[in-house]
């Protein structure tokens, strides 16, 4: 027990629960990314407030839910740990590249990407996941004919039911829900709020290019064969295609809608 402590308390175990963490944020963006791309359906924001739902109250959701704000506190404090022992002990940052001639720039400022990426989770939770729980968001109510497929929105000014209630009368499907999109579009009309989740990606992309590749060379997955496919994905992926889909979302609320 005491070797195990002693191993994750060594600055090789720090590095080692970094890149895990590191890598099941990866998984989360994936997954919040896809849910998330249900704001670009035209349908009044149905499919995005049901999954709103279903990722809040679905149980072994929930409990991942507490794995990822518990791997988003360790990461960060890792993080800082490791800073700064590796100050007191020798001008060199975290990360097995770093300083390495392939991403000079994004490998000397993690800690600074990091902690921009910090205050962009905070000011986001408070946006939108604080505002979901014990905010003031909106309800709204669907109903789709089931012969004809169309469906009516109205909002609700207030709810006779907690949270999500779907039932079916007379040939017509009703859903009443918290509407958390109302809530995105229109948090996505201020300017500077744009602009800061733009910032935020921004770090996001230049994080990622570089800790990607980083967590899995931290965990000994760097024979030659599968390197330059990490590192394509970690470019590609995460520091370019992920970044910029979440960013249209802001600037899609804000300039098409
Ligand atoms: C820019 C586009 C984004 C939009 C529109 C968006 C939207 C949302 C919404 C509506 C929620 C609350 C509902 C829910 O819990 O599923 C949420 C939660 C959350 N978001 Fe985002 N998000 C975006 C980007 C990001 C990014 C880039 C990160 C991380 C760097 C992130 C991290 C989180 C976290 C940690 C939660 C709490 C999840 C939970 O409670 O399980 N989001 N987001």
């Amino acid at each position: 027990m005491s070797k195990l402590k002693n191993t994750f308390s060594s600055s090789l175990g720090k590095k080692l629960i970094m890149a895990l963490t590191g890598l099941f944020l990866c998984t989360f963006l994936v997954v919040h990314l896809i849910g998330n791309l249900q704001l670009f359906k035209a349908d009044g924001g149905k499919a995005f407030n049901d999954y709103a739902y279903f990722m809040t109250h679905f149980t072994p959701i929930k409990v991942v839910s507490y794995l990822l704000y518990t791997s988003i506190i360790v990461h960060a404090l890792y993080a800082l740990m490791l800073t700064l022992a590796n100050r007191k002990a020798r001008p060199v940052s975290y990360g097995a590249y770093a300083g390495s001639a392939n991403s000079p720039w994004t490998s000397r400022n993690m800690g600074i990407l990091g902690t921009v990426l910090l205050v962009f989770i905070v000011v986001h939770m408070s946006n939108f996941w604080y505002e979901y729980h014990w905010g003031k968001v909106p309800f709204v109510e669907y109903r789709t004919d089931l012969t004809t497929g169309q469906t009516t929105q109205t909002e609700l000014a207030a709810a006779d039911f907690k949270d999500y209630v779907k039932y079916i009368d007379n040939g017509v499907e009703i859903t009443r829900a918290k509407d958390l999109y109302a809530t995105t579009a229109f948090a996505f009309q201020t300017w500077w709020l744009v602009a800061l989740y733009v910032l935020g990606m921004a770090a996001l992309s230049f994080h990622l290019i570089h800790g990607f590749s980083s967590a899995f060379q931290t965990l000994g997955w760097d024979h030659k064969k599968y390197v330059p496919l990490i590192k394509m994905i970690g470019i590609w992926g995460f520091g370019v295609l992920i970044p910029l889909a979440f960013a249209a979302m802001p600037l899609y609320f804000f300039f098409c809608i």
